[in-house]
């Protein structure tokens, strides 16, 4: 057994300035706010501006992170940055977030896992830090969507918005009770024979192109409700924790129905359950430590409480994973 744990030191996230909301949608596509609001919940989306890009998204929520943690770039010694949406095809999107922090030390790299990214890296860190390979991490989950949608596609284009969220994971000793429980138990799962319902048609070796997303929304749909739901069982199980003592649940924001689903299925009191799909749409990557930000900062999770975090994607991949913040 390790000797280290993960703790969460300090969150933070990023959404660029420029909103779209539904009315604007309307505009472009063959759509109508009634429409979206009514089968995802979704009001508006943030996108990013021409010249910006998923690595200043990532760096603006590093730096919070690291201001909420007390630490610097000079502390940290590992980036993970969780994206689909890289920069540039390579170097990675985390060694440029490296450079912008000013930082020549420590290790960056990637993590390609689509909206389940985040919960895959909370699971290589969290082995990272316990196998005493870094200190102080910075996970980052970074997306520009806007960039990668077929925007004349209504079945897409209105669900995905751009934004950047991040965690400092820190390696602390496995029985110190003041720095919290940290990471307690991590699950993550895929099965690449429904990567045709979830995916983006173009790619280096395949067509030399960027490509667009495609979905099958209601086939993702129900595979969604019902992974998740499983993930979070087993999640829990293997922690020895009842979901009913799970003060939140941080999911990936991508349809309030299928948060509504999984609460339901589960028995979880939809209270307990954070949304931020209305204001942020589907940030991929970015959507669960942007809504656990944002209950942060309204006051809902505070440092003590039990969250379950927990996200399905392209792939598909699904996770879920448990802390004590
Ligand atoms: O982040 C990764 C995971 N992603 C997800 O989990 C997304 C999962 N899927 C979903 O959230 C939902 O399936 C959607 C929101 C994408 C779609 O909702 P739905 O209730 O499954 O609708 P649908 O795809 O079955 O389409 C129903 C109707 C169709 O028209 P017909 O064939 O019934 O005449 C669509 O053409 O709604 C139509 N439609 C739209 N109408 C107005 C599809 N998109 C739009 C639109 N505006 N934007």
């Amino acid at each position: 057994m390790s000797s280290f744990k993960s703790v969460i030191a300090g969150i933070g996230g990023y959404l660029p300035e420029s909103v779209l909301t539904n009315e604007d949608l309307a505009q472009r596509v063959d759509t109508s706010d009634e429409w979206i609001r009514a089968r995802t919940g979704i009001t508006q989306r943030h996108v990013a501006k021409e010249g910006e890009y998923t690595s200043h998204l990532a760096t603006k929520a590093a730096q919070a992170a690291m201001k909420d943690a007390g630490l610097t770039a000079d502390d940290i010694d590992l980036i993970v940055v969780a994206t689909t949406t890289p920069d540039l095809t390579f170097p990675s999107t985390a060694t440029i977030v490296q450079e912008a922090l000013g930082m020549t030390h420590g290790a960056a790299f990637d993590v390609q896992a689509v909206c389940s990214g985040f919960i895959y890296g909370v699971t290589v860190v969290d082995a990272m830090i316990k196998a005493g390979q870094a200190k102080h991490a910075l996970l980052i989950g970074a997306e520009t969507f806007s960039r990668i949608l077929d925007w004349e596609d209504r079945a897409t284009c209105v669900l995905f918005g751009d934004g950047a969220g991040a965690f400092v994971m820190s390696a602390a000793a496995a029985d110190d009770d003041a720095t919290g429980k940290g990471v307690i138990s991590s699950f993550i799962r895929s099965d690449g024979r429904h990567r045709d319902m979830l995916y983006v048609d173009g790619g280096p070796s395949r067509t030399q192109t960027v490509g667009h997303l495609r979905m099958l929304g209601n086939q993702v749909f129900r595979h969604a409700v019902t992974d998740i739901a499983a993930a979070i069982e087993t999640c829990s199980a293997n922690a020895g924790v009842e979901t009913a003592d799970i003060d939140w649940f941080v999911p990936h924001q991508a349809n309030q129905r299928i948060l509504a689903g999984v609460a339901k299925k589960l028995g979880v009191d939809p209270g307990k359950v954070i949304s931020t799909v209305a204001t942020h749409a589907n940030t991929s990557a970015a959507s669960v430590p942007l809504a656990f930000v944002a209950a942060k900062a309204d006051g809902r999770i505070k440092r003590g409480d039990l969250v379950m975090l927990e996200a399905f994607g392209g792939g598909f991949t699904w996770g879920a994973a448990l802390l004590g913040y």
